[in-house]
């Protein structure tokens, strides 16, 4: 049986209708939100492309069951780190770099980067290289994604 179920995601309190608790949160905001920022990579917490925030901490939204999720929590995802007319400096650094090819891991790394940089100030390259170790680019456009991140911290 459907139940309701209330999420705080990018700003906005939003309910959902859901029929398992354990559902993870990159479903309800693909298929319920239509947030498609965090992608569908590898869905066993590995690759890192269902990256979100939740209260400021990068979480694997593959692998994070709804019922984790406390009420009060604070969701973010691409979407609202910010928008095309505002973009989040980590943003605005992957777009100077031109820091994507096909782009499928970018929403992992912008949200990684955006919560490692929210607490690394001044960050050398080996910490921002470790911050990324688990965040997988199919591409190999890891020497743009590093300068864009290195772009990011140092404005
Ligand atoms: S899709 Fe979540 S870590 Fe790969
Ligand atoms: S740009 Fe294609 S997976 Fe990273």
């Amino acid at each position: 049986m459907a139940v309701s179920r209330s999420l705080d995601v990018n700003g906005r309190v939003v309910s959902i209708e859901i029929d398992d608790p354990e559902m993870p949160l990159l479903y309800a905001l693909r298929d319920n939100l239509a947030l498609h920022g965090p992608r569908f990579g590898c869905g066993l917490g590995q690759c890192g492309a269902c990256t979100v925030h939740v209260d400021g901490v990068a979480m694997r939204s593959c692998v994070l069951p709804l019922s984790a999720v406390a009420a009060g929590q604070k969701v973010v995802t691409l979407e609202g780190l910010g928008t095309a007319d505002k973009p989040h400096p980590v943003q605005q650094a992957f777009i100077a770099e031109q820091a994507a090819q096909c782009g499928y891991c970018i929403n992992g790394m912008i949200m990684e980067s955006a919560a490692f940089l929210a607490k690394a100030k001044k960050p050398s390259e080996a910490d921002i290289k470790a911050a990324l170790a688990n965040n997988l680019c199919r591409c190999g456009t890891h020497a743009a994604i590093l300068r864009a991140v290195k772009r990011a911290a140092e404005a």
